[in-house]
Formats: structure tokens, sequence, C-alpha cells
């Protein structure tokens, strides 16, 4: 696949605008994966497929599985790609070394979804220098030019954060707990990683609005069950009336919520402590359907096929939005989440 134009990517990206896509889980089944792994190239001739670079965050959460089974099942060789993979282990370096080693491959495309939103400058300025597009999925880049990437596509991480307090508020308010002093915890995801700025930031902006809400501390669970549990066992053992603890991720939520049983408390919605977290994966459906997490407040991870339909366009010639959000709904134990259950894609 001949590379791309460098005037015609700059003049697609001078496209600024906002788009909003369907979220509802609708990804269509793809054939099983029959790409490379670990950012080693696949072995068949690439001939005219368009060869995509994913360098993805890790393997950390549930999310994360999804997010990289989104990307395998689309961009297989039956749809017309060449899929070079590299998981960083959550490690911005080996996010740095996988983009160089796409730019020597001399990939089509160079798809991202960053570790941290900072320190992207250099690396994108070598993509821009070798003529090649990047897409940035799932989380954002800080960078002093936008012109060097060509889209985004994720979640608004603030307004999870946002709709999290607010159905806090709402919640506690029909409990007859309104007023009364509510001491809270936060389990951060990754520091510096845009899910976590922006969940922390949406959510504070509520906790603002809450003279009785107290913080009583925040620390990061880097997205992972193990950090979870670990963070909130050391919690317990620091504060004695924690009524909520916010997850910034579903796996820290279960990891909390293992903590909390083992210290010999109770949780959900009939427990002592109120518990949630983000991104609404199908096991956060089963622990609140067993009485244990409280909501989830949803978090798309299917962007393989947005991405895939932003190459699209860029291969025909035609712009794309610069920004684009997915929808994206919360789920609690007052709602039917068995019949819910079933159709969820993740
Ligand atoms: O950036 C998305 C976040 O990353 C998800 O909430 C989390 O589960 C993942 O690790």
């Amino acid at each position: 696949m001949k590379k791309k134009v460098l005037s015609i990517i700059a003049m697609l990206a001078m496209t600024v605008s906002m788009a909003a896509c369907g979220s509802g889980g609708g990804e269509a089944p793809a054939p099983a994966p029959t790409d490379g792994e670990g950012g080693e190239e696949v072995s068949s001739d690439a001939g005219d497929l368009i060869t995509v670079g994913y360098a993805q965050v890790g393997a950390e959460s549930d999310w994360r599985t999804a997010n990289t089974e989104s990307f395998k099942s689309t961009f297989t060789e039956e749809n017309g790609y060449k899929l070079i993979f590299d998981d960083a282990q959550q490690k911005q370096e080996n996010q740095i070394k996988a983009i160089r080693s796409f730019i020597q491959q001399d990939v089509d495309y160079i798809v991202v979804a960053p570790v941290v939103e900072t320190g992207w400058e250099t690396v994108l300025e070598e993509a821009k220098e070798a003529g090649i597009p990047v897409i940035l999925s799932d989380r954002m880049m800080q960078v002093s030019d936008d012109e060097l990437y060509v889209a985004w596509v994720g979640g608004n991480f603030v307004k999870e954060g946002e709709t999290c307090g607010e159905w806090l508020a709402d919640y506690l308010e029909a409990q007859g707990r309104g007023s009364e002093e509510i001491n809270m915890v936060t389990i951060q995801g990754t520091i510096g990683a845009s899910a976590q700025v922006g969940r922390t930031e949406g959510f504070g902006n509520i906790l603002a609005q809450h003279d009785n809400w107290k913080m009583l501390d925040m620390q990061s669970g880097e997205f992972t069950q193990s950090k979870g549990q670990e963070v909130m066992e050391s919690f317990l053992k620091s504060y004695d009336d924690i009524d909520v603890v916010i997850c910034e991720n579903d796996n820290e939520a279960f990891g909390a919520i293992d903590a909390i049983k083992a210290a010999g408390k109770t949780c959900g919605p009939n427990g002592d402590i109120i518990v949630v977290g983000f991104d609404s994966v199908k096991a956060a459906f089963e622990s609140m359907i067993a009485g244990d997490l409280n909501a989830t407040f949803e978090c798309n991870p299917l962007h393989g096929p947005r991405v895939a339909e932003i190459i699209q366009k860029l291969e025909a010639g035609e712009s794309v939005d610069k920004i684009q959000y997915v929808d994206e709904a919360y789920f609690d134990t007052s709602m039917d989440l068995e019949t819910i259950l079933p159709d969820r894609a993740y």
C-alpha cells in the first residue's frame, strides 16, 4: 500500500470538529485474529493490505482485553489489513519504542492508545517526518501542535466522572443521606492517563458542590485488580469510617470489594460501603447482580471499527472529524441487569 502523501494528510488534519459516535456495544462479530503480536510483523506478504501498527497500553483490565480484541478482529487480512500489534505493558518507553519500530517498518498508519498524556512530541515529529499518519484511540495526548495526529476517538472521561458524582448525589438523597457527612476515598487509575485525569476532574467538579462530602484519600491502583485490592487494604487500615469508594475502573472495584470483604465489612446496596467503578464490563454486571458493586459508568472499548472507519475515509481522500467522542451510559442495581447483561458486547 503506497504511503500517504503528506500534504493530503495535513489538509485532512485541518478538519477540527466534534462528532459523536453511537456506543451501543455494536461491534460486528469478525473472524478470529490472524495478526502478529508483541510488535512482531506478521509473516504473510502485505501485498495491497493496509499496514497498521497499534501501540496498545497493555493488558491491565477487562476493558483493555476487549479493546485489543476489537482491534484484532477488525484489522484482519480478510478485511484488507495487516496489523502489527504491540503491548507496552503500561510503560510509555515501550510505546515510544513500538512507534519507532512501526516507522522503521514503514507502516501506512500508526494507532496509539497513549499510556499517559505527555511526552510524545519527539516521536510524533518522527512519524510526521516519515509521512505516516497517527491516529489516537482511547486516551489523549497533550501536544503543542495538534497537527501531529490526524484524529482521536474515545470516551469523554470528564463527563464520565461528573456522571458518577451526579449519580452518587441522587443515590444518597434517595437513601435519606443527602445532608449526612459522607467520607470517601478514590482508587485512581494510572496517574497522568487521560482516563485518570478526566475521571478525577469530573468527579471533583461534583464533589466541590457538596460541602458534606469529604475526600479522605486518593491513591493510584494502576487500573488493575491486584493494585486496587492493595490500595483498598491500606485505606481500610488508615480509615475506619469510609462510606464510599470511587474506583476509576471496574477491575480496581473488584479488588476493593475483595479487600472490604476480607476486612469483615460489607459493600453494595445493602452493605456498609458504597462501591462504584468505571467501564461497565460484563464482570461489573455480575458484581452488581451479586450485590457487591453499586454502579458502573460506561467507557466503550470497541474502537477497532471506529479507527477502521477513519482509515477508510483517509484512504478515500475524505476529511475526518478530528475529535470523536463515543456515547456512554451508566448502570446501577436499580436496573434490570439480568436482562441487559446478555446483550453486552464486552
Ligand atoms: O483508558 C481507558 C481505561 O483504561 C479503562 O477505564 C481502564 O479499564 C483501562 O485500563
